[in-house]
């Protein structure tokens, strides 16, 4: 009984740690929207600016010497490049935070016809050059296998993206980490799967890494639970890909797993009419 209870509060701990972390970034997510918004009108605006000065540049050409004029050509194409980053990037930022808002809300996503080889493989790339950015020395063979001529599927892009992604991500740092301690003879791999069957789509990752232990596999879905030092996991990504492919779109997720061997992931999703 004791024991239960100690459990029981732990449990809430946890809860209480994980509503906390969600009000906190919806609320950092918030604040960061409208001074972003303004970096994004104002490159903007500076770039009509750029525009008119080019304009009048050329109006004036003939009283501006020849050197000087390519110079200052030079300088407005550049800026005008820099301002289309600002844009860019700026935007991004903007659709990454209100990801971050859907998910603190826990609102419900859209179901939405989707290309879903499309989809994964989009963001098992993202989860390669990710990774790729961080350890340049480090690199994987990634095989994809992608049943052709697939009709739009009914999901929640968003949603299923992100499960994607933690999969990919954790399948990236098993092979990671298992290299660092196996250096020879390892070719660190990734198989990404995506085909239908009996009414369902079934995606499957599987990766040759380290594996886990029967410790890990049992408190695999629980919230804050990760083996990786802080600062390279929180312990979320399970959790929230199990409550996305279970909860979110009704299917099932299963893993088969090999210590020092490699792990497998299937999701199978039933087919939205
Ligand atoms: N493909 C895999 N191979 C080996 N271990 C894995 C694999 N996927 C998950 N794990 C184990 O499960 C733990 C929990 O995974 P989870 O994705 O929930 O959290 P995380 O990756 O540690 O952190 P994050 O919240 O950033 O995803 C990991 O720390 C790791 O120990
Ligand atoms: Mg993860």
């Amino acid at each position: 009984m004791e024991q239960e209870i100690n459990q029981l509060r732990e449990q809430l701990q946890k809860q209480e740690k994980l509503a906390s972390l969600g009000i906190l970034s919806a609320g950092i997510a918030h604040e960061i929207q409208n001074p972003l918004n303004f970096v994004i009108n104002f490159s903007k605006m500076s770039d009509k600016l750029l525009k008119d000065l080019t304009e009048i540049v050329e109006d004036n050409a003939d009283k501006i010497p020849e050197e000087d004029r390519e110079d200052l050509e030079d300088i407005v194409a550049d800026l005008k490049e820099n301002m289309g980053k600002i844009v860019e990037h700026g935007e991004r930022a903007i659709s990454i935070i209100r990801g971050i808002l859907l998910v603190s809300r826990g609102k419900e996503g859209e179901f939405l016809p989707t290309d879903i080889c499309k989809l994964v493989k989009e963001y098992v790339w993202l989860s390669y050059h990710a990774m790729r950015a961080n350890q340049k020395d480090f690199n994987i063979t990634i095989h994809e296998n992608y049943e052709e001529n697939l009709p739009l599927m009914m999901v929640i892009p968003q949603d299923l993206s992100r499960a994607v992604l933690n999969l990919v991500n954790n399948a990236c740092y098993a092979v990671w980490h298992k290299q660092q301690n196996t250096p020879e003879n390892y070719s660190p791999e990734i198989d990404v799967q995506v085909i239908s069957k009996d009414e369902h789509i079934v995606i499957t990752i599987a990766d040759n890494g380290e594996g886990m232990t029967d410790e890990v596999k049992q408190h695999l879905y629980e919230n804050f639970y990760t083996t990786k030092p802080v600062g390279k996991g929180t312990g979320l990504g399970m959790n929230i890909t199990r409550d996305i492919i279970e909860n979110r779109h009704g299917g099932k997720i299963t893993f088969e797993s090999t210590e020092g061997v490699g792990t497998t992931f299937v999701l199978c999703i039933p087919i939205k009419k």
